[in-house]
């Protein structure tokens, strides 16, 4: 009895003990984090005076005996990885023996949690290689300079491949890139970079898409740990999930207006988002592509696929929404990819939650999927007559380089003023695909929707 209740006490002195070790294997990990960053601060210097310093650094470098740095650093990681095991095993005794919950946290966020860190951290350490693998020297990544903070340049620093290999790509290094505006949000972009590696980042998903929208695109991945709703649900099962708003426990509501998928409704004015008001309504969705409108720009899926029976198999959904067309698209075996941008609601999460696949994507970039693959590009919603015409012709070049010969594309109640119609048609009938469909109607006094149905033609060049 006594023994049993002296055993917290004497565990937590052993754990004490085993902490100044890894105290102790903390701090070699900070001398040899220092030596390599006293390497990589001369890596890119150009001026000479820095040339020089950078000079005997590689003498210093020539003369240190890489061997014995090497044989050190697998010590100390064999070290670290032994002690790991010894606390993970404690973990789970002391998980057998219940009750000592708060040291068994205490474990694992202050103790197992940097010391994965720690490993992690020594196993990334690189001596900087003089030469590339082959013959050709390294040019200067053009950012690299421009930015300050410390975990922005090691992301935009080429990763050259271990030991002398080429990769599987055939390069000796890997590019990490980042959109070029990037440069112009430099104060925001160095926020967003300003986290603790390995613990939990901020909040700030806004802040990463306004950066995004802003062409700082695509953005620095990260090394932190993205935080999810404290009390998220498993989604709803595949069969019940495709026509069911989700449980609100699975979303992050931080950066809305809204704090529920009620909320969302387009009887509210308060909702925080103006387009596609009422896609948050499973009823109103419901009718969309199935039933029978007074517009003739309103195509209907089934007609549309009579076209190509059974050869329309897989596509892109370029919008604004919930997922609802891929949602129509999917009992009809055809697999759809939804874009979805989180402005004002979480589409993301949404169409996720239903069982289909959100692309996160901006107008930025080329998209990714390569040439001819495509059976059917359907947009709705995003495009209307804001669009600048040269902005709009990049976009459908690139929609045409993923469609494969014979796919569909259709544009699906694209609007703009009747003014402007003329300008519009003459981009979409630029390729001169076959004609389907093609209807006009109009939407208010002086604004008009169009809606096509076009072919890509066989290209044998
Ligand atoms: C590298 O350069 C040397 C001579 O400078 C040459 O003999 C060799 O073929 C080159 N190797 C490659 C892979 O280009
Ligand atoms: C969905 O499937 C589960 C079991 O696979 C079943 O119990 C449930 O009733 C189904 N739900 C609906 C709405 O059909
Ligand atoms: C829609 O209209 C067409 C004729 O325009 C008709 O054949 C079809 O049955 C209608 N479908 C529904 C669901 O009302
Ligand atoms: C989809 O595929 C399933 C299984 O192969 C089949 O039973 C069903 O009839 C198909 N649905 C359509 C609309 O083709």
């Amino acid at each position: 009895m006594e023994r049993s209740s002296c055993l917290p006490k004497c565990k937590l002195a052993r754990m004490m003990g085993w902490l100044q070790l890894v105290l102790g294997g903390l701090v070699i990990v900070v001398s040899i984090f220092s030596l390599s960053r006293f390497y990589s601060a001369g890596f890119f210097f150009k001026n000479e005076d820095l040339c020089n310093h950078f000079h005997t650094v590689k003498e210093v470098y020539g003369g240190f005996d890489a061997k014995a740095l090497s044989d050190r650093i697998g010590e100390v990681l064999e070290k670290l990885e032994n002690l790991q095991n010894k606390l993970e095993s404690k973990v789970q005794e002391m998980e057998k023996n219940n009750g000592i919950t708060l040291d068994k946290n205490f474990l694992d966020e202050e103790v197992l949690r940097p010391l994965h860190t720690a490993n992690v951290a020594l196993r990334l350490i690189r001596l900087p290689k003089v030469e590339g693998i082959r013959n050709s020297t390294m040019k200067e990544e053009p950012l690299i300079n421009f930015f300050v903070t410390e975990e922005i340049r090691k992301y935009i620093t080429p990763k050259e491949n271990r030991v002398g290999k080429v990769n599987v790509y055939g390069n000796e290094r890997v590019f990490n890139t980042i959109g070029h505006a990037c440069v112009l949000y430099k104060k925001e972009l160095e926020e967003y970079m300003d986290y603790d590696i390995g613990s939990y980042c901020n909040d700030d998903w806004n802040l990463a898409q306004k950066l995004m929208l802003n062409g700082c695109d695509p953005l620095p991945r990260r090394r932190c740990l993205t935080r999810a709703s404290k009390v998220y649900q498993k989604p709803y099962p595949i069969n019940e999930s495709l026509w069911r708003i989700p449980d609100d426990r699975n979303v992050r509501w931080g950066n809305y207006q809204c704090r529920n998928f009620q909320c969302l409704s387009s009887k509210n004015p308060k909702r925080g988002y103006s387009k596609c008001t009422g896609c948050f309504e499973i009823e109103k969705e419901k009718l969309k592509w199935v039933t029978n409108s007074s517009l003739a720009v309103d195509f209907l899926i089934k007609d549309v696929l009579a076209i190509k029976p059974g050869e329309i198999r897989i596509g892109l959904d370029f919008g604004i929404g919930t997922g609802t067309f891929a949602a129509r698209m999917r009992e009809q075996n055809v697999t759809i990819i939804s874009t979805a941008l989180n402005i004002g609601a979480p589409f993301n999460e949404v169409i996720a939650l239903r069982g289909l696949v959100p692309l996160y994507v901006t107008l930025d970039q080329r998209l990714p999927f390569f040439d001819n693959t495509m059976d059917l590009i359907h947009s709705s919603g995003f495009m209307d007559g804001w669009i600048d015409l040269l902005l709009l012709d990049f976009i459908l070049y690139d929609w045409d380089r993923i469609l494969r010969p014979g796919g569909l594309l259709w544009i699906d109640r694209f609007f703009c003023k009747k003014q402007d119609l003329d300008d519009y048609m003459y981009m979409f009938l630029q390729f001169r695909y076959k004609k389907h469909k093609w209807a006009i109607s109009p939407k208010s006094k002086d604004e008009v929707y169009l809606s096509a149905l076009l072919e890509k033609p066989p290209r044998a060049i």
